[in-house]
């Protein structure tokens, strides 16, 4: 039987902040592998399609500067139930990223409701950093829809990949948003 530890990180990633980047090389560091789970989430009406997404989170992997970690990192699209998956590819705990109280008693509630349906996968919370406490993809979408400046929350790649879809922000920046994903 193999003794490697599995974790996998699921979220929409609609798009990827600077605090999932940070869950991911955080989580990355405490198994032997790390799955990030990209779900579809068709009822959180996404902004990007699951590939785009999945392309958005590839390329920040590329970006991390410690590559020993990143190359145990893989990203992967999924539907369905988080456990069934978890329970078919051999995921030993399930990671997620905490904020301010706001997050807990949903955070509780899936991690209960997932622990009884699967308690072979514990699930895992890693307090977000403190500089990450309030942001939130909605919120970066929102601000990028009206030509603000989401630069302390995600990374110039999302930030020129949203403009590009609101067709807000100037043309070198859309520009550079096709080429990445
Ligand atoms: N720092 C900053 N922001 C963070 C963060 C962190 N560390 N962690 C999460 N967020 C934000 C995200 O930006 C997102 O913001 P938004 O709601 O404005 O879009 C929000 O917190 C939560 O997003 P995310 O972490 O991507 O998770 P989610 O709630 O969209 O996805 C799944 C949750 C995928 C885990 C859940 O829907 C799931 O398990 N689906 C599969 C179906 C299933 O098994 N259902 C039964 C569950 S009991």
């Amino acid at each position: 039987m193999s003794s490697e530890k599995i974790g996998l990180y699921p979220g929409t990633f609609d798009p990827i902040t600077n605090g999932h980047i940070d869950i991911i090389y955080r989580g990355a560091r405490l198994v032997d592998r790390l799955i990030v789970g990209v779900f579809n989430n068709a009822g959180k009406g996404p902004l990007f399609t699951p590939v785009e997404r999945q392309a958005m989170v590839e390329a920040e992997i590329t970006a991390l500067p410690d590559r020993k970690t990143a190359a145990r990192i893989e990203v992967r699209l999924m539907d369905g139930l988080l456990v069934a998956y978890a329970r078919t590819h051999k995921v030993n705990v399930i990671v997620r990223g905490l904020r301010a109280v706001s997050d807990f008693e949903y955070e509780m509630q899936m991690a209960s409701l997932n622990r009884s349906m699967e308690p072979d996968v514990e699930t895992v919370f890693l307090a977000a950093s403190e500089n990450h406490q309030f942001i939130s993809s909605r919120f970066v979408k929102e601000i990028a829809a009206l030509g603000g400046d989401s630069s302390a929350f995600t990374t110039s790649r999302v930030i020129a990949a949203l403009h590009a879809r609101f067709g807000t922000g100037d043309k070198v920046e859309s520009g550079a948003a096709s080429k990445a994903y």
